[in-house]
């Protein structure tokens, strides 16, 4: 793709030209295309003065932290940080059931994260860190700023959507946003040249709260966090297995804070009930529900219930946006 080698070419030269030789760069990765493509491509034109630092909230999916970690050491050779906070973030969501309150917490704790890895950077080199890359995209750029008369509307008054985006103003850091032109095929692309795998470039998006917005409620309570993988590891695999990951924009597992009766053998069941949810989008602003055929929901209905200890039931959200969100929270 010529065009994109091209953009390719003309970024690393800004960049080149932006940040002096003795000048460090900081960025936070999400697990996510856009960080890490805009990640691998400022790595491209400064090397090792880049340090990324990935943050396990204990929040992530199935062997998210391990498979994440082996793309960004393995693939990419990017020099970044692995921090295990899960603790830290899952002691200040404790008791806590409010969604917004959620996102606030995880916010501001990953924050209190970043601004020591800052400061521990400096010690390390020396020198304050004095740029910050972020992976914003084009539409990110004109949904935070609708021009006037495109009848956009901020998605943000609906849900304070935190993305790692939100850092401490008062570091002062400059900004590295190498993708801000661009639209999500295009970063696809460029991250194809760049190397990033395929597989990992056809990831569905995930939140920047994580599975805490998919327990509903307090997400510390009894093995939620850790039935909510399993149950999503089987869903996700099923489909990549049935050869749909492509066709859907987002597919995952809700977990409900209630328990059904149910009946196993001959004993009676008290159990957690879970929610799948698949939908088609352009945008995720308005999404369709996901049509599986018969055989596909009724295998993993089966796997999840004999694979999964403490679930007996599993339902289907066939709602689309709107009325409902994607997501439960
Ligand atoms: P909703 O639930 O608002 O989701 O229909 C639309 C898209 O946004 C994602 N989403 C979030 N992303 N932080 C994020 O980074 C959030 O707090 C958040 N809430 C929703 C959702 O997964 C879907 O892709």
């Amino acid at each position: 793709d010529w065009k994109m080698q091209d953009v390719l070419e003309e970024e690393i030269k800004v960049i080149k030209g932006m940040v002096r030789p003795d000048e460090h760069v900081i960025c936070a990765l999400s697990g996510g295309v856009d960080s890490t493509v805009a990640a691998t491509l400022v790595h491209k034109a400064i090397g090792d003065r880049l340090h990324c630092v990935f943050v396990d909230n204990g929040l992530l999916r199935y062997k998210e932290r391990e498979r994440v970690m082996s793309t960004f050491q393995s693939d990419l050779h990017l020099p970044v940080t692995c921090i295990d906070a899960s603790e830290q973030f899952l002691s200040k969501l404790k008791g806590v059931k409010d969604p917004e309150m959620k996102r606030k917490i995880i916010g501001r704790e990953f924050i209190c994260i970043f601004d020591d890895f800052a400061q521990e950077l400096e010690q390390k080199v020396g020198k304050r860190p004095t740029f910050l890359v972020q992976g914003t995209l084009y539409p990110d750029v004109i949904e935070s700023c609708p021009p006037p008369g495109s009848g956009m509307t901020h998605s943000h008054t609906i849900k304070s959507h935190h993305n790692v985006g939100g850092l401490p103003k008062d570091m002062k850091l400059k900004l590295i946003e190498p993708l801000k032109f661009l639209f999500k095929d295009e970063v696809r692309k460029l991250g194809s040249i760049l190397n990033v795998p395929e597989l990992f470039l056809r990831r569905h998006p995930f939140p920047g709260p994580g599975l805490a917005v998919r327990v509903l409620g307090d997400v510390t309570e009894g093995n939620a966090l850790e039935i909510l993988r399993q149950v999503d590891e089987i869903f996700i695999q099923s489909i990549r297995d049935a050869g749909l990951y492509d066709s859907i924009w987002q597919a995952f597992a809700v977990f409900l804070p209630v328990q059904s009766v149910g009946v196993q053998g001959d004993q009676r069941t008290h159990s957690h009930v879970v929610v799948l949810r698949a939908i088609t989008s352009e945008d995720g602003m308005t999404a369709d529900w996901y049509y599986f055929d018969h055989k596909f929901l009724v295998d993993v209905v089966r796997k999840i219930c004999n694979n999964v200890r403490g679930v007996n039931r599993v339902c289907q959200d066939i709602t689309s946006k709107p009325p409902a969100t994607v997501e439960w929270e």
